[in-house]
């Protein structure tokens, strides 16, 4: 009961801050007292939940965490990370909105990782580890049901700037399918910039014995644009410029290693750095369409090695037609100029959505000059709120950031967005602050651009005309 008591007390002095506490002689038959965090014990399980799904080998992290001896020469450069929150990389403010995907630690997990370095990073008891995590297949998402690849490997130049190039990959399904994950992954991540994949359905079969129409039908009325934007913003297709023409250096012939852009079809997801898989919530999926072309449009940034790039796209298939069909669209401002050196210039692009719409997700994409981004919603009943904030933007980081709660917008919504660019010699990425910037593909020129998925509230659980049957 003595020892108990005093065990206790040594703990509350412990708790209370206090550095050395003198216990008795009884106490040494008791438990040793709780030491510092130790790697087994403590550090590996946050490892495992929240590092090493990038930080082993073969995966976009430069190091493994996966065990003590690969993790405890990083000891000094993890706590630095950690403390700071640059990792796991997190880049929304958490003071507007959660996010299902959010990386970030709890202040619980930092300070049992800040306190084992501190400590002298110990390993503590092997016994104490859990099991390793195992990672079932070479894709972050498990077992995938489909995987799509480019047909050949693409060579990359040693140098020079290489324009989009346009991949078709055929799927061969009779009919529609369900997408519930995406993860794209990089035949070579060091020069694959990002990948855009659009799906692109086969033209319907004309019935050999189809009536020509009625010469006194009345053509179907148009439905109205979900999406309205102000006059005089520019709403650029991806992969042109905006509404300039190409400066002369860039009105290249196609070389023979061209692949130019066919014909496209909506987005269906996409790949950039940072950003791995794509998981739709259960019972939310795209729609990849019977006969689909899959189009890869890459974006190659030479390193000084020539090299190949064969990229590949792993689909989860939903078990059945979901209840909710995502869909993708995207926010531009495709007019922007920023002066040469400005350092903190300001793009806006908005949006109103003309009907009920549920808002999934955003990704805020720039380029080297992208300081920081907000997106405000200003709803019917002018009510204005901050749905996202991301004040750090990190072009190495794209995230689409996924709503917990996906955005209720009724008809009316305006959403407004904000960038700010960078234009200054401060900026370390700046390529070149002496320039005048536009619009344009390439990493030194610049973008606004929003990725939104978002479902029409309508639409949904509305049986198909097959079901109905
Ligand atoms: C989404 C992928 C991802 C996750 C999750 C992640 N990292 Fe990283 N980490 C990276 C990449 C990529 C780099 C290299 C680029 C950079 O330094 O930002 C990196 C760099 C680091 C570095 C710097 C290494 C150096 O050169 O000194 C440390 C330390 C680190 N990570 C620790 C962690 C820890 C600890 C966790 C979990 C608590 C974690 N990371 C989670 C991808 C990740």
């Amino acid at each position: 009961m003595i020892i108990r008591t005093m065990v206790a007390a040594a703990a509350l002095a412990v708790l209370a801050g206090v550095a050395s506490v003198q216990v008795g002689a009884q106490a040494s038959t008791a438990p040793p007292a709780a030491a510092g965090p130790t790697f087994a014990r403590d550090v590996a399980p946050i490892f495992y939940k929240n590092c090493t799904n990038c930080h082993r080998p073969g995966e976009i992290a430069p190091m493994s965490l996966l065990t003590f001896k690969d993790a405890r020469p990083w000891a000094r450069s993890i706590a630095t990370r950690v403390a700071k929150g640059t990792m796991p990389p997190w880049h929304a403010d958490p003071s507007h909105g959660e996010f299902l995907n959010d990386r970030r630690l709890t202040e619980l997990e930092k300070n049992t990782i800040v306190q084992w370095v501190n400590a002298g990073a110990p390993e503590g008891s092997p016994a104490d580890l859990p099991a390793e995590p195992t990672y079932a297949t070479e894709w972050l998402m498990g077992q995938p049901d489909a995987v799509f690849s480019m047909s050949e490997d693409y060579p990359i130049p040693a140098e020079g700037t290489i324009a989009y190039q346009y991949f078709e990959v055929p799927t061969t399904f009779a009919e529609d399918k369900w997408i519930q994950a995406m993860e794209v992954r990089a035949g070579n991540p060091s020069v694959l910039h990002h990948v855009i994949v659009y799906a692109r359905t086969p033209p319907p079969a004309v019935p050999p014995q189809a009536a020509p129409p009625a010469p006194s039908a009345q053509p179907m009325p148009r439905p109205a644009p979900l999406f309205t934007f102000p006059e005089g913003t520019t709403q650029i297709p991806a992969g042109q410029t905006g509404g300039r023409p190409l400066p002369p250096e860039q009105r290249k012939p196609l070389g023979p290693n061209d692949r130019p852009a066919p014909r496209m079809g909506p987005s269906i997801g996409g790949f950039a750095p940072g950003q791995l898989v794509r998981t739709y919530q259960e019972g939310s999926a795209m729609k990849l369409p019977a006969g689909a072309t899959l189009i890869l449009q890459t974006h190659y940034t030479a390193n000084g090695q020539a090299t190949t790039d064969r990229t590949r796209i792993a689909v989860k298939f939903a078990r059945a037609r979901p209840q909710t069909e995502v869909r993708f669209a995207s926010l531009i401002n495709g007019s922007l100029h920023i002066p040469p050196g400005a350092n903190d210039f300001r793009v806006d692009a908005e949006m109103t959505i003309s009907q009920d719409v549920t808002m999934w997700s955003m990704l805020p994409h720039t380029h080297v000059r992208g300081a920081r981004w907000t997106y405000e919603a200003t709803y019917p009943d002018g009510r204005t709120e901050t749905i996202l904030s991301v004040p750090k933007y990190d072009f190495n980081w794209q995230t689409d950031y996924v709503f917990k709660q996906p955005l209720k917008l009724p008809k009316g919504t305006k959403i407004h967005a904000t960038a700010w660019y960078d234009n200054s010699k401060n900026n370390p990425s700046n390529p070149d602050p002496s320039k005048d910037v536009f619009w344009g593909d390439q990493t030194w020129e610049e973008m606004m651009y929003t990725g939104l998925t978002f479902s029409i509230d309508a639409a949904q659980a509305t049986p198909t005309a097959a079901q109905k049957q």
